[in-house]
This record gives structure tokens, C-alpha cells and sequence, in this order.
């Protein structure tokens, strides 16, 4: 049926977006990205989070078919950013009466963002809204990835309304459930709930792990995310996977970087991931300079081996190289089992550099090969030691 009931009385409204090229300017999304909203039709009816401006007016169509002429009390935001409340003022225009629930820290944006500030009611952490047969307990989610966000829990039904959490990109097509999805596109949202994580969240395991202190004692039947699919059967499992990327904790593999002007790196990085395979791990090899950087991170999330390879460039680490660097930095990427390697033509200064790094990083450095200019027959052994060493870390044995 149309628009998609959700539980009796919940329906979702969201729109999918499959013309963004690069979410926030710099992300990637191959596959799109959904802006997800749902409606509470009950005594009180309750939008809870509009969608991205473009894509307003189809939002808007979805949810009058749900009203049945009924008008929207309240509009919920659990998150400000513009990928969400960009099309609030169309929204406003459509459904004047609606009053905004929205965290104390979101009224202020509301304002700063839009210049909108009537008609708001801001709650407090843990504060509940009767809407007649359901109650809805909201839950404060600060820098869960920014300081404004705020969850609600339906406490009939057992729905979580999780802001940006759990999300992923992917465009829905359809299907809105977890439990309905073919295994194979099933795999996709997952890999990119990591790709999400890692590049939109990674910088907050901290809060992350704050609130999902929360939901302890609380039975979530259902996850409704502002981005992908709506979990029911996978609920546990993401929890799983949102508590092992915010406490920073890898799964048993290897993840190979190198830069390469000529390919000397590259030979030696083939050497490397020979090692760490045979160590029985699991390996991912990237060129900094082939693949994007949003995967490339992920990866290093994902994986608690982690080994670098560059040149020795302009004195200094191979500047795709540094550039990944950074990001981890940013995002205070913990408990790697660290190597590196590289080559140099005249001066040795990267792999120095990438250990100094690792040290800063507080990861634990296994070993580190350098070569000048090429890997001769004789270095061989060294790089697939390097490897095999990080990979029987890695690999627990
Ligand atoms: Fe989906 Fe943080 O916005």
C-alpha cells in the first residue's frame, strides 16, 4: 500500500535521492541516499523530520495521502543538518499550524539556519509527548555527529527514531525493511552503514558509546534512521557494528596503502599482502591514488592491521598518503597493529614519519622495511615478513 505503513498508525514518508553525486560535497554515494521521515497518525499527528529542499514537494504528496485531511500537530526535528531541514520552510508553507519539537541546542540552529523561531517547543532529555494511544520518550543523542540531536522512543510499538544513527547511504527502491531486502543488496547497506559511520560519524566514539548507554534496559523492536533501510531483524547486529566502530575495536583483517609514483612501492606492496595473506588474514589492498578515500578509511576502521607504504616525496610522505593521515588523525583511529614501508631515491624520510605517526597514534608498529630506490631480489623476504608479521597479529597467532 501506498504511502508504506510502517506499524499501525506509522507510515514513512522520505524521499530518494539518486542525483547527489558527492553527499556533504565530498562523500561518494554510488548508490544515492535516502532521506527518510515517518508520520504518527493518532489523536496528535506527528511528521517526525522533513527532507533535503529538492526533494520536498514528493515528501509533501506522500504525506498528505497519510493525512486523509487530518492537520500535523507537531513536527518533529531530531536532527538540524540541511540533508534533513533544508525543505523545513516548505514544509511550514504547507502545514502552517504544525508546532516544531526540537532540542534546546536545535533552536537555536532553527534560527540561524532558516530565521525561523514561532511555534517551537523545546524538550528536555528523557521528557515524554502523549499523542493519545502512543507515547513518544525523547532521548538527547549530543554530537551523535552534531550537538543538536535528539532520538525519540515510541514505547507501544518499541520504535526507536534514531536520527542520522544506524543509517547508511542507498537509495530504498522500494523496499523499507530490513527483512524484505535480497541478501545481496542486503550486504551493500551494511558495507556502506560502515562507509557512513566511518566518514560522517567516526570522530565521535565517545558520544556514540554515551548513548548507546542509553538503550540499555530498553527493548527496541524497530530502528528508524534517517538514511537506509528500517531495522527489525538486523537491530542487534547493528548495534554490534555501532559499538565495535565507536569503542574503535577492528575485525581480524589487513589493510594495505600504498602511494606510488613508479611502482617501486607498488612491487613491495605485493610482497607485503603476499605475507599478510599467508598469515591466513584477511587482506585489502588500496592505491591512494586509485581508490577513494571515504572507502579507504573505512577500511582502516573496519580492520584492526593496518599496513602503509609510501615514497619518499618532496621530503616528506607521498601527499595521498598524508592526506589519509589526517582524516585518521581526525578521527582518533585506536588499537592498530601498524607497519610500514616505502622507498626513497636519495633521502629516507617517509617510512620515518609514518612510525613517528603510529607512535603519536598509539599503535602498536609490528615492523617497518625501506629501501633505496628499488626492492632488489634480496629485499624480498623482508617485505613478506613485514607482512606475514602484521597478518599472524592480526590473525591471533
Ligand atoms: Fe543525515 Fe547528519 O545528516
Amino acid at each position: 500500500m501506498f504511502p508504506y505503513k510502517i506499524k499501525e498508525d506509522f507510515y514513512y514518508v522520505g524521499v530518494n535521492d539518486r542525483k547527489t553525486e558527492l553527499f556533504e560535497r565530498i562523500i561518494p554515494i554510488p548508490y544515492g541516499v535516502s532521506y527518510n521521515s515517518y508520520l504518527l497518525v493518532d489523536e496528535k499527528v506527528v511528521l517526525f523530520d522533513t527532507v533535503e529542499m529538492s526533494f520536498a514537494d514528493n515528501a509533501i504528496e506522500k504525506i498528505k495521502i497519510a493525512l486523509n485531511d487530518k492537520k500535523i500537530d507537531y513536527l518533529i526535528i531530531h536532527h538540524l543538518e540541511p540533508d534533513h531541514t533544508s525543505g523545513i520552510k516548505i514544509y511550514l508553507n504547507e502545514f502552517p499550524e504544525m508546532q516544531i519539537i526540537c532540542s534546546k541546542r536545535a533552536k537555536d540552529m532553527l534560527d540561524g539556519f532558516y530565521g525561523i523561531s514561532d511555534k517551537i517547543i523545546t524538550v528536555d532529555d528523557n521528557s515524554e509527548l502523549s499523542t493519545g494511544k502512543h507515547t513518544l520518550k525523547f532521548i538527547y543523542a549530543p554530537m551523535v555527529h552534531w550537538p543538536e540531536v535528539m532520538m525519540s522512543y515510541e514505547t507501544t510499538e518499541k520504535i526507536l527514531f534514531s536520527a542520522d544513527a544506524f543509517g547508511c547511504f542507498g537509495t530504498l527502491d522500494g523496499r523499507i525493511f530490513d527483512n524484505f531486502i535480497d541478501p545481496s543488496i542486503y550486504d551493500k547497506y551494511i558495507e556502506e552503514m560502515y562507509r557512513y559511520y566511518v566518514n560522517v560519524v567516526g570522530k565521535y566514539g565517545v558520544p556514540v558509546q554515551s548513548t548507546m548507554k542509553k538503550f540499555e534496559g530498553l527493548q527496541i523492536n524497530m530502528i528508524c534512521s534517517l538514511h537506509g533501510p528500517i531495522w527489525i531483524d538486523s537491530r542487534e547486529s547493528i548495534f554490534k557494528l555501532y559499538d565495535r566502530l565507536s569503542r574503535y575495536e577492528g575485525e581480524k583483517g589487513v589493510v594495505i596503502l600504498y602511494g606510488s609514483m613508479y611502482s617501486n612501492t607498488e612491487k613491495m606492496a605485493e610482497v607485503v599482502a603476499r605475507g599478510a595473506y599467508e598469515a591466513n588474514a584477511k587482506v585489502i589492498l588500496h592505491d591512494v591514488s586509485k581508490s577513494d578515500i571515504s572507502f579507504m578509511i573505512t577500511d582502516c576502521f573496519r580492520y584492526s592491521g593496518l599496513i602503509i607504504g609510501s615514497p619518499t616525496y618532496n621530503g616528506t610522505i607521498f601527499s595521498k598518503v598524508q592526506d589519509i593521515l589526517e582524516r585518521l588523525e581526525l578521527r582518533g583511529l585506536k588499537n592498530r597493529t601498524f607497519g610500514s614501508f616505502g622507498s626513497y631515491t636519495w633521502g629516507g624520510i617517509a617510512v620515518r614519519q609514518l612510525n613517528e605517526f603510529s607512535e603519536k597514534m598509539k599503535w602498536d608498529t609490528v615492523g617497518s622495511v625501506e629501501v633505496k630506490q628499488s626492492m632488489k631480489i634480496s629485499d624480498y623476504q623482508n617485505f613478506y615478513n613485514l607482512g606475514r608479521s602484521v597478518g599472524e597479529k592480526v590473525a591471533g597467532l
